[in-house]
């Protein structure tokens, strides 16, 4: 046996000598050092010599074993340090060479337009409140004083959705209902900022979808006069305080009475151009006192409450703060218009 064993070792240390890769380094492990290999069944054998040879058959037996263990660890070591050798020689790394700039996001010209009307109102006392996109007919027209089959609802061309009586709201003052059903009766004083969708001819001033922001203030003695106010000392901190605007009369069913804000047109500097239909002005909001029936359907006693609401169009501010002449540059995504901010 221990001749055998002698046998043994030389025939795997030479063929371990011919060994030149990993997969075939492997190969020689299960073959020369497996449960299955001759060596593992020459230790078997040992129980069955007789005693007085035992000590010495077993000896020599582990003498081989962890000489070809210790030659597999010292080729496997030498295999690893020469790939390493090879890939150092082939690959080469310049460490010197500049690192790649990584792209830097930044915030989309309507978000900044919003941020910042949306702080000036914080700054003037108003709450921001958030209300659903996905409305109901009854929220988005009948809370609003438009009944079915009221005219005035043309004036929103609306998308609706497959389930009957849900659709995308077509401006922010269905949240109005909602603020006032939450407050029952305490005084408001909110903004509601939130994306429209409009089912509309899109142009230079024109979206299907584009942000608006609404403005909701109930009260016991709010008047036409403090809708004025504000909304005029909202615009002298929007635009600066020698910016002209003007208020036309105007017809929305659920205020009474209601108008229009119009700022002098930055983009053409009120000469008149396509942004502004040729007018030297540029409607930014539509507004007025809150309709008695609005407030009834609030929760909100008409008799005892007043209130004034407002809604305007975020990327028509954008629009003139920037001087952007079209207003499809917003939902566009050309990068070369969006890095400009
Ligand atoms: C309304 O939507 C009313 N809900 C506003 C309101 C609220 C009146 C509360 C009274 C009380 P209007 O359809 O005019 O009104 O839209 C308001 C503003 O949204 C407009 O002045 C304009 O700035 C903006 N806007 C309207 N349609 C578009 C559009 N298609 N694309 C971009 N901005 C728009």
């Amino acid at each position: 046996m221990i001749e055998r064993l002698g046998a043994l070792m030389k025939q795997g240390l030479a063929q371990l000598s011919q060994v030149a890769d990993d997969v075939t380094l492997q190969d020689w492990r299960v073959k020369v050092l497996g449960r299955s290999a001759p060596l593992g069944k020459i230790l078997e054998e040992l129980r069955d010599l007789p005693k007085d040879q035992r000590p010495a058959a077993g000896r020599r037996a582990n003498e081989v074993k962890t000489t070809l263990e210790a030659a597999y660890e010292a080729k496997a070591e030498s295999l690893k340090a020469a790939a390493l050798a090879q890939s150092l020689e082939q690959e080469q790394l310049d460490v010197t060479l500049p690192g790649r700039p990584m792209p830097r996001g930044r915030v989309h010209p309507a978000h900044q337009t919003l941020r910042r009307i949306l702080r000036i109102w914080a700054e003037m006392g108003f709450q921001v409140y958030r209300s659903r996109d996905v409305e109901t007919d009854e929220y988005n027209f009948e809370f609003m004083n438009m009944p079915p089959h009221h005219p005035a609802r043309d004036m929103w061309d609306t998308f609706y959705t497959t389930t009957p009586g849900v659709l995308l709201r077509t401006h922010t003052s269905p949240g109005q209902i909602h603020v006032m059903r939450e407050r029952a009766s305490e005084p408001i004083r909110v903004v509601l900022p939130g994306m429209c969708y409009r089912y509309e001819q899109i142009t230079a001033r024109s979206e299907i979808q584009f942000h608006q922001v609404e403005g909701l203030a109930v009260g016991r003695h709010i008047t036409f006069a403090d809708l004025k106010g504000t909304l005029t000392a909202f615009t002298r901190r929007m635009f600066g305080s020698a910016v002209q605007t003007r208020f036309r009369a105007s017809y929305f069913p659920f205020t009474e009475p209601s108008a229009e804000m119009d700022v002098e047109c930055f983009v053409c500097g009120g000469e008149g151009c396509a942004v502004c239909k040729r007018t030297g002005w540029l409607e930014i909001l539509g507004a007025g006192m809150v309709h008695p029936v609005v407030l009834s359907y609030g929760g909100y006693d008409p008799e005892v409450f007043s209130g004034f609401a407002f809604g305007m169009g975020s990327e028509r501010i954008a629009m003139l703060r920037h001087r952007i002449e079209d207003i499809r540059y917003f939902w566009a995504n050309d990068l070369r218009f969006l890095e400009q901010f």
